[in-house]
């Protein structure tokens, strides 16, 4: 497999998903449609949706109900990118190599566009209702979608993240942040991926174990490319950690260290894809790549 060009591909599908939910420029309320799409088609990896689709596959899901959840959970990612470079909270100026939104559209549009991609995902979402109305795990994977966004999820984690900010904190308070602030999310995609291909609640609760290893070493890696990183490369500001003085896995653990948790949480991964034998040349690719990645 040509792993550049499968990224390159379901990336790109990822893209024409998400397009189709989005809104029309028009209207009085123009501005803040601008700043959603302004956000929304800023870049991004969108590993969210690519995980989600993965999943969906490697389960044998057909059709096209998983595509309101994939433009949903990226909607979603995208307003947490929106308030985190809000001044109120990491105060940056630059994301997905782009002015933050709120830097382009000023702080009340920055915090309404968050609000409205936040609303819009659940209608989005809504959406594979008439895709496929009979489908009973559309439900199962709405209150996933919106439980590991949430106060026990994303928000959750936020919440620690910046309340946190300046003081020193222990391993369990940047465990529980790191588990729900990025974990939660990466978790949800791979969930819900298999839920609406059918999989069953045991197979759901590995796929989360996978989704949480993943989800932490990312987020691990983003504080050491926080440290490490090119700014252009990211497409977001370096040093935004220390700047902000914030407690991080690096500052914690230490560079080295902290990449060797990187490597062994996702050989974790790939070992829990393994005994369930999940053979997804792909999957396993991303994880390796993520582990070394600079963007
Ligand atoms: C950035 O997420 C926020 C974190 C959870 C570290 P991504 O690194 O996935 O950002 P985009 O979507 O590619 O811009
Ligand atoms: C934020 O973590 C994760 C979110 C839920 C947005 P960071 O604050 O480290 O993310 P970046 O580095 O700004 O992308
Ligand atoms: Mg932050
Ligand atoms: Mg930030
Ligand atoms: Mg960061």
């Amino acid at each position: 497999m040509n792993f550049k060009k499968a990224l390159e591909e379901r990336t790109e599908y990822a893209n024409s998903v998400i397009n189709k939910y989005l809104l029309k420029e028009e209207g009085y309320q123009k501005k803040v449609i601008e700043a959603v799409n302004y956000s929304i088609l800023a870049g991004g990896k969108r590993l969210r949706p690519i995980l989600m689709k993965e999943t969906f596959d490697i389960f044998n899901g057909k059709g096209e109900v998983v595509e309101p959840f994939m433009a949903a959970i990226e909607m979603i990612h995208t307003y947490s990118l929106v308030h985190d470079d809000l001044p109120a909270m990491d105060n940056d100026k630059y994301r997905r190599g782009k002015k933050t939104t709120w830097l382009v559209y000023g702080e009340d549009m920055g915090i309404l566009a968050g609000d409205a991609l936040l609303n819009l995902s659940v209608e989005t979402a809504l959406k594979a209702f008439d895709i496929d109305f009979e489908n009973k795990n559309l439900s199962k994977a709405l209150k996933i979608l919106l439980n590991k966004s949430g106060i026990y999820g994303m928000l959750g984690g936020q919440v620690l993240d910046v309340e946190l900010t300046g003081k020193k904190i222990d391993n369990k308070q940047l465990d529980f942040i790191f588990r729900l602030k990025t974990a939660a999310m990466i978790e949800s995609s791979m969930m819900i991926g298999a839920v609406l291909a059918g999989a069953d609640d045991n197979t759901v609760s590995q796929i989360e174990k996978i989704g949480n290893k993943v989800g932490v070493a990312f987020q691990i890696r983003d504080d050491i490319l926080d440290v490490t990183g090119d700014e252009i490369e990211l497409g977001k500001p370096v040093k935004s950690d220390e700047k902000n003085n914030k407690s991080t896995y690096v500052t914690l653990y230490g560079i080295e260290q902290s990449q060797k948790d990187v490597d062994r949480l996702s050989s974790e991964a790939i070992d829990i894809m393994k005994s369930l034998n999940i053979e997804d040349e792909f999957l396993t690719s991303l994880i390796l790549k993520l582990v070394g990645r600079n963007k």
